[in-house]
């Protein structure tokens, strides 16, 4: 190995990987909070990174399964459940009910994050009643492969992080951590991950251990129709793609940082130097020598579970767009984001940059071609007599009449139509209790700093 990547490796993992007191202290709450769920009369497994030693030094979350017998129905598997891991989370700092398939509990211990997921106990993945029910079955295929190779992940792990591309949830699109360990255990290290990434194209399909191909443009569509760019086989569950929450683009954002660090290998990488701080005047600044025009649009939301909250906003995000371009606005970029507004309450932001923000009153209307008579009667009778800058003329073989256009300022379409557009359920309810659509020097005074340094520089 490169004696340059060998320092940065040990470097690395000098600062990520968790000394011995911190594994003990982990182990010995792990095994307190097994005791309170034992006490329930409860059996429970302890999966996840905690279990399996591919968790970074500082980032302390324990995810312990509280397992149930298949004889309960899911109704009462629900109830039951959450009502034994609420009596486990008693004990604890704090807690909150957390939803994914089922409802579960997270909570804090001495300042450690506790997932407390009820499940079946089942034999094999077949049988599986829900998605978590598969968790313990990734615990065993990791645990039974992993041995040797934990370093290799931590690294991954901690790349990824700083690319910006790690973790399954929502609001990420990218990485979950055990995506980052069946890559590991398939290709055999870090270095040989990353030196097999920089050729990866999207349609990649990877059976960890045992090979690897290409499928073809209408082969790996998911069944909600979009483009899956890696199939990861489940080694539990082949029906499942482990990498499904992965977006093209944090796919490729992966690909690009393999190539960067393997050209250029450092430390920073691993930990990015911090992003200096920017003040108000700095990026007015930048706004302006942009030459173009920021659109804000800001609602408030309820603290909210963010698997929840981003899936819509991202709906939010493309329909407004789709309505901006149809309108002949042409968009050159969109960020979307949930700020910190007050204790209960959040800030929306969904931030749009457009070539203008303001289009002529002409508006060039095409009609149907000429040929098409019946068509043609009913377009010209539509526009005589109207309010037109012109009358009904021919242009590629095509009757066209220049109109007035409804909106003139994107501004003012956003504030009229934006009810129109697709929004989530939780969206729409707060969209209407109050929503403002900012401009110019309302953008710089209201927004933070940080998130519109973030999308100015990408
Ligand atoms: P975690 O999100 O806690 O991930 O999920 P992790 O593997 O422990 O990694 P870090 O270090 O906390 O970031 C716990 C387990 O739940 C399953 C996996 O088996 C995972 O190990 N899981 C989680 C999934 O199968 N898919 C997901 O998207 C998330
Ligand atoms: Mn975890
Ligand atoms: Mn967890």
């Amino acid at each position: 190995m490169h004696d340059n990547i060998r320092t940065i490796r040990n470097t690395v993992l000098a600062r990520i990987k968790p000394s011995p007191e911190e594994r003990n202290k982990l182990a010995e709450l792990a095994r307190r909070i097994a005791g309170y769920i034992q006490d329930e009369g409860v059996s429970c497994e302890l999966v996840g990174s905690a279990a399996r030693k591919t968790w970074i030094s500082g980032e302390h979350d324990l995810d312990l399964f509280l397992m149930f017998p298949t004889t309960l129905s899911r109704e009462e598997l629900k109830v039951d459940g959450l009502r034994i891991a609420k009596s486990v989370a008693n004990r604890a700092d704090s807690y909150e009910i957390r939803y994914a398939e089922h409802p579960y509990v997270h909570a804090r211990f001495d300042g450690y994050r506790v997932d407390l997921v009820p499940c079946y106990r089942i034999e094999s993945a077949k049988e599986l009643k829900s998605a978590v029910d598969r968790t313990p079955f990734h615990n065993k295929y990791v645990l039974s492969k992993i041995g040797g190779l934990e370093d290799d992940v931590l690294l991954l792990k901690r790349f990824m992080k700083c690319a910006d591309v790690y973790g399954s949830e929502l609001r990420v699109h990218g990485f979950s951590g055990y995506l980052c360990e069946l890559l590991i255990i398939h290709y055999g290290s870090f270095l040989e991950a990353l030196a097999f990434a920089c050729d990866w194209r999207d349609g990649l399909s990877i059976e960890p251990g045992v090979s690897t191909s290409y499928r073809d443009s209408n082969a790996g569509i998911a069944p909600g129709g979009v483009w899956e760019p890696l199939c990861m086989i489940d080694p539990t569950d082949p029906n499942r793609n482990v990498a499904a929450a992965l977006s093209l683009d944090q796919f490729y954002t992966f690909v690009d940082a393999a190539r960067g660090f393997l050209a250029e290998p450092s430390i920073e990488w691993f930990f990015a130097e911090p992003v200096p701080p920017v003040d108000k005047s700095e990026i007015t600044g930048a706004i302006a020598a942009r030459g173009t025009d920021l659109l804000a649009v800001v609602f408030e939301i309820p603290d909210m579970v963010e698997d929840i909250v981003y899936p819509q906003l991202y709906k939010m995000e493309q329909s407004v767009l789709s309505m901006l371009a149809e309108r002949e606005f042409a968009v050159l970029g969109s960020a979307a984001t949930v700020l910190p507004a007050g204790m209960t309450a959040e800030n929306v932001v969904l931030l749009i940059e457009l070539v203008s923000g303001e289009l002529p009153a002409l508006k060039k209307h095409i009609g149907p071609p000429v040929y098409m008579q019946n068509h043609a009667e009913r377009f010209k009778a539509k526009f005589v007599a109207k309010d037109t800058f012109s009358g009904v003329y021919i242009e590629d073989g095509r009757y066209v009449v220049d109109i007035r256009r409804k909106y003139r300022l994107a501004k003012d379409l956003l504030e009229s139509e934006l009810s129109s557009c697709a929004l989530g359920k939780q969206l729409r309810e707060c969209v209407r209790a109050g929503c403002v659509v900012l401009e110019r020097d309302e953008i710089t005074d209201a927004l933070d700093c940080e998130f519109l340094n973030r999308f100015l520089r990408k």
